[in-house]
């Protein structure tokens, strides 16, 4: 695949990185051909979740997963960032890799909360809108003083003590009996993450928008993915929210929690298929 943009390609694999507006740097992973599917990651884990969508969609798509500020190799440069603005910067990804093509933009629970950000303010670029794992609400004061503790004791103690309770939660209990190769793969990601990555995360987290009242304007083709197992965004929530968006489909994916296009690859990644056409 070319990249005619003169991006500066940074190694002879797939990752591409690429000096973002403000002199940051946003990396990416991009393989396959056909039309453009970019992924965007959750909190506590990064692009490497989307590992089973990277090998096995390739033929179908052209497949970008981004590493959101702080991640990977993308640079966090300011302490603090909005939602809102990394939405512009996969705005700005989405230019220089796809050109004129309107993408699919399929986004897990942080990253759906980008994905809804990135409708509210580019949907003009949406083929269509892929929500999985994740809730346009927003949490109340006691689900933000755990955030901005979460964020403080990343500070004091370090990543892996902030984030390890996270761990039971984000993956079903299937999951965590039978699949020891993945719960692995997760405390990889997890441990890699930069304690101000964290900081920025969950403020983020924090100040970022409800996007309740805005679900019946959204026209872009949506499909809801969710895990029947997942307890930090329950499939029964987002298939009541789901409905409210007026041309949505939303699909549950049995023996999965709160990363189902990890935990359940196969079905995932042929729904999606299905859904893009
Ligand atoms: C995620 O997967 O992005 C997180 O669970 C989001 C959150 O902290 O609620």
């Amino acid at each position: 695949m070319a990249y005619p943009y003169g991006n500066r390609i940074s190694n002879l694999t797939n990752s591409i990185e690429i000096i973002g507006p403000r002199g940051n740097t946003l990396s990416v992973e991009a393989t396959g051909e056909g039309p453009t599917l970019m992924l965007l990651h959750g909190f506590a884990v990064d692009h490497r979740m989307w590992h089973n969508q990277m090998s096995q969609l390739a033929s179908r798509f052209h497949l970008i997963a981004v590493q959101l500020r702080g991640f990977g190799k993308s640079t966090l440069d300011e302490a603090n960032f909005s939602l809102a603005e990394l939405a512009q910067d996969v705005e700005f990804l989405r230019k220089h890799l796809a050109g004129d093509e309107a993408v699919h933009l399929a986004g897990l629970s942080m990253g759906g909360c980008v994905a809804f950000e990135y409708w509210r303010q580019f949907s003009q670029h949406l083929a269509s809108l892929i929500l999985v794992c994740t809730k346009p609400t927003t949490e109340n004061a006691e689900g933000n003083a755990g955030r901005r503790a979460m964020a403080a004791k990343a500070l004091s103690e370090g990543t892996w003590p902030a984030v390890q309770p996270m761990l039971a939660r984000l993956l079903a209990q299937e999951t965590q009996a039978n699949r020891p190769e993945i719960v692995e793969q997760v405390v990889t990601m997890m441990r890699d993450m930069a304690p101000a990555t964290v900081v920025a995360c969950q403020e983020a987290m924090v100040q970022r928008r409800d996007f309740t009242d805005l679900l019946g304007s959204i026209r872009t083709r949506t499909l809801v993915v969710a895990g029947e197992d997942d307890v930090i965004t329950p499939a029964k929530d987002a298939q009541t929210w789901s409905a409210c968006i007026p041309n949505s489909q939303y699909h549950g994916i049995q023996k999965a929690g709160h990363l189902a296009p990890l935990e359940q690859p196969d079905e995932f990644n042929s729904v999606v298929t299905k859904f893009c056409g």
